[in-house]
């Protein structure tokens, strides 16, 4: 299923005390200098919390009930605690059963996903609570991943606002409409790290850096699960997918990955550590074997790592079936043994595969596993369901969902965090002027493109959008009038006739602006939606072209879940937007941007290729021992200089634009990066990393930031840095803070960062987390290609 279409979203004004409280957690656990507050303020000195945040899963209170009803339960109700149907939609193949009902009556079933009706919800939940021996309550689950009815851009979206603030509101959303139809536990957030624009699930996740990743992992867990899990508004977070799941070979859904322990450690894992840090209740394995160990039976990662190490004390379950996939992934050949493997790996519940129901009283009887490891995830269940207060309020009111979806605080939301999620890739001039935000002499428009109208639903099949929202060129009309919006379709996504491109070129010759809505469906990204191509599907790109040679100003409107390689159209367009897929307010959202009600400010969270042979292609990559260095790559290599060099012969190697990349619609310039102090001591670095001492402030690094153009704007800072000397290669950049600033037309404002020691603190050679005498480059830049540096050192 597309991303787009498995929607589903909060808020209210948290005061001021609270963020800066979501804050601090936040800041112990990526240690780092995002501050989340307007230049002006300086971030505040955060407190580090002694341990990870508690939302009632761990608490030592319920562990007498847990206890005794663990006592109560035969080998058959505690295997059913840890077996999960989907009674609804499959998400995925396979299991087929249709009697749930008797199942839960007898206790065989611990958690339902995919049920979205509250009177059926209602319904199974009365047969576990009146019927069941124990009445233990069921669990429901969906797949809740940008809002719930009120929907929010896509995670990808959502992240491109850098905003964790914003989206731990839309999780708030999504929790508060999602729980009112009875679904308290969300597989959301997907925090995989994703390096390869051909995997569709990159739609899914914050990108390719683990630092933003890790601020927005933690954002979305607070949002779903609140201060509390047990108030009847939250769901509990999930996860996923644990881990390694983004690095598929070739970008290819479900494909193998191959990670050395040490990236494992620098890249894959820090978002998942800080979502469980901020209180994540249960995580997901993972569908693609790991270094050869499929990651849902992996003890290395679900018990030495996540339990041992981070001392996660949630539940955890496998993805759809990953448990049963075991025997096709050869390291079983049975599915006894794929049981087996899986439980005594660490996965507590069975998605959808049955294996659990099917064989583990065998297994237990027959001594292959012991007992007290289907104890230990038995309690890992009831301490989830006891968390979120289901034993005390299993059933929704039927009438909730009414007074909680779609309120106007809600809709608002989801229009702020669209416009933010908006990434300006390009705004030449036209007559002297960029061509955005359009200009008032702009009276008549052609919209063109088969996106236009509803792009979460492109063909009208499911989501209707909502009532009361208008579309994108439904808004323009609202402004322009509508005689003075020519619209063609142009196509469809995938085909074009000559008639319909010839339609499309028949308006723009009459209008004084052509905006083309171009792109893939939603359907093309999200899970099982790899491409091999990653070009604007079908005749798209002739279609933009006819258009273009008409001579009228094109703006480009990309929608997608993934970025598109389109070199032709960012050379021949003068503007270009990056959209992902918006939600609900897309029109509304749209039509403020272009017309310069709303500026954007989104910047990109992956590194937009130039060609699908780059692929993966991330900034924060490790230099080769034949870096380019000064040689031309925009040419083939003509001599030995600048042939034998890492790079391509028929391709440059940098991004068409680089992670962290976004214009607005005034331009800023950046002073000199500045930094306080030309000398660490690792030493005394190591004595305060987190987990380790209070946090302290390490370095103080500064720039002056300027508004150069004639708006007001927002900018989004960016702090890198690059270490060198140390004992593994480390990236030629990593992020390691940002922060928005607005700034008036002409105004200057100094941007203080404060790097605690883990801005320094790397995953050595013998795999330890510690930092090491260093040359240390830093730099305060708009994104990850440009700005200038400051050095220091870090001496032992
Ligand atoms: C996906 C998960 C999802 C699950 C339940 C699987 O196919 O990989 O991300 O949460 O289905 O819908």
């Amino acid at each position: 299923m597309g991303l787009a279409g498995r929607g589903t979203a909060i808020v209210g004004v948290r005061p001021k005390w609270w963020r800066r409280q979501a804050w601090a957690l936040l800041f112990a656990v990526v240690c780092l200098g995002y501050s989340g507050l307007s230049a002006q303020e300086h971030a505040p000195d955060f407190e580090k919390p002694k341990t990870a945040r508690e939302t009632g899963v761990a608490d030592p209170k319920r562990d007498a009930r847990v206890e005794s009803l663990l006592r109560s339960m035969t080998l058959d109700e505690k295997i059913g605690q840890l077996v999960q149907y989907s009674a609804g939609q499959p998400t995925g193949p396979g299991t087929g059963r249709s009697d749930y009902k008797e199942m839960i009556a007898r206790g065989q079933i611990g958690a339902l996903l995919n049920v979205i009706e509250t009177p059926l919800i209602n319904e199974y939940q009365r047969i576990a609570i009146e019927k069941s021996r124990l009445h233990i309550p069921l669990l429901f689950g969906l797949d809740v991943l940008h809002g719930f009815r009120t929907e929010f851009p896509i995670p990808l979206g959502m992240a491109s606002t850098w905003d964790p603030d914003l989206v731990e509101k839309a999780a708030r959303v999504a929790a508060s409409e999602a729980s009112a139809i009875g679904i308290r536990w969300t597989f959301s957030p997907m925090v995989d790290i994703a390096r390869d624009a051909r995997w569709g699930r990159i739609a899914e996740g914050a990108g390719e850096d683990p630092f933003l990743g890790s601020a927005m992992a933690v954002a979305y867990v607070r949002g779903y699960q609140g201060a509390r899990l047990n108030a009847p508004d939250t769901m509990a977070a999930c996860v996923k997918h644990y881990v390694g799941y983004g690095a598929v070979e070739a970008g290819r859904d479900y494909n193998s990955t191959e990670i050395s322990e040490h990236t494992l450690r620098e890249f894959y894992l820090p978002p998942f550590h800080a979502a469980i840090d901020a209180g994540a209740a249960t995580v997901m394995s993972a569908f693609n074997s790991l270094n050869s160990v499929p990651a849902s039976a992996n003890p290395f990662t679900l018990t030495e790592i996540l339990r041992k190490e981070w001392g996660f004390k949630g539940m955890v379950v496998s993805d759809w079936s990953s448990i049963g996939e075991l025997v096709a992934h050869g390291i079983a050949v049975d599915d006894a043994t794929a049981a087996r493997k899986a439980l005594l790996a660490g996965v507590d519940m069975d998605m959808a595969s049955s294996l659990y129901h099917d064989q583990l009283a065998q297994l237990v009887q027959s001594g292959a596993v012991p007992i007290a490891n289907v104890d230990e995830s038995v309690r890992r269940v009831l301490r989830v369901k006891l968390a979120l207060g289901l034993f005390e309020h299993p059933y929704v009111e039927e009438r909730r969902a009414q007074r909680a979806f779609f309120l106007p605080e809600s809709l608002q939301l989801a229009e702020t965090i669209a416009e933010r999620s908006f990434v300006l890739l390009k705004n030449a001039p036209v007559m002297r002027k960029p061509l955005l935000p359009l200009s008032k002499d702009v009276k008549t428009v052609a919209v063109i493109g088969p996106l236009a109208d509803n792009p979460s639903d492109p063909e009208g099949t499911s989501s209707a959008p909502k009532a009361g929202v208008l579309s994108f060129p439904d808004e323009l009309a609202r402004r322009l009038g509508e005689s003075n919006v020519f619209r063609a379709r142009g196509g469809g996504i995938l085909k074009a006739s000559d008639e319909e491109i010839a339609a499309a070129v028949a308006v723009a010759k009459h209008a004084d602006v052509a905006i083309l809505t171009l792109g893939e469906s939603p359907a093309m990204s999200g899970e099982a939606a790899s491409r091999a191509h990653l070009g604007l599907p079908g005749q798209q790109e002739e279609l933009l072209e006819a258009v273009v040679n008409t001579g009228k100003p094109v703006v480009l409107i990309l929608f997608s879940g993934r970025p598109l390689t389109a070199p032709w159209a960012f050379e021949h367009v003068p503007a270009a937007l990056a959209a992902w897929f918006p939600g609900t307010e897309a029109g509304p959202a749209l039509a403020r941007t272009l017309f310069g009600e709303s500026k954007p400010s989104g910047k990109l969270v992956v590194s937009w290729p130039r060609s699908v042979g780059q692929e993966p292609l991330y900034y924060n990559a490790l230099s080769t021992g034949r870096p380019h260095g000064n040689v031309d790559l925009t040419s083939p290599p003509t001599d030995v200089e600048s042939k034998y060099v890492s790079r391509y012969i028929d391709e440059q190697n940098s991004p068409q634009f680089p992670f962290g990349y976004g214009l607005s619609y005034t331009s800023f310039s950046y002073g000199s990066t500045n930094i306080d102090k030309s000398r660490l001591s690792a030493k005394d670095l190591n004595a305060n990393l987190s987990g380790r001492a209070e946090a302290i402030d390490a370095l103080t690094v500064e720039a002056s930031i300027s508004n150069t153009g004639s708006r007001a704007g927002e900018e989004l800072v960016q702090l890198y840095v690059r270490l060198q000397g140390t004992s593994t290669a480390q990236p030629v950049r990593a992020l390691k803070g940002f922060q928005r600033v607005a700034l008036a037309s002409g105004q200057t404002m100094q941007v203080t960062f404060r790097l605690a020691p883990d801005a320094f603190a790397i995953w050595n050679d013998r795999n330890q987390y510690v930092v090491e005498p260093a040359k240390v480059t830093v730099w305060i830049s708009p994104d990850s290609a440009t700005g200038s540096a400051a050095q220091l050192e870090i001496s032992p």
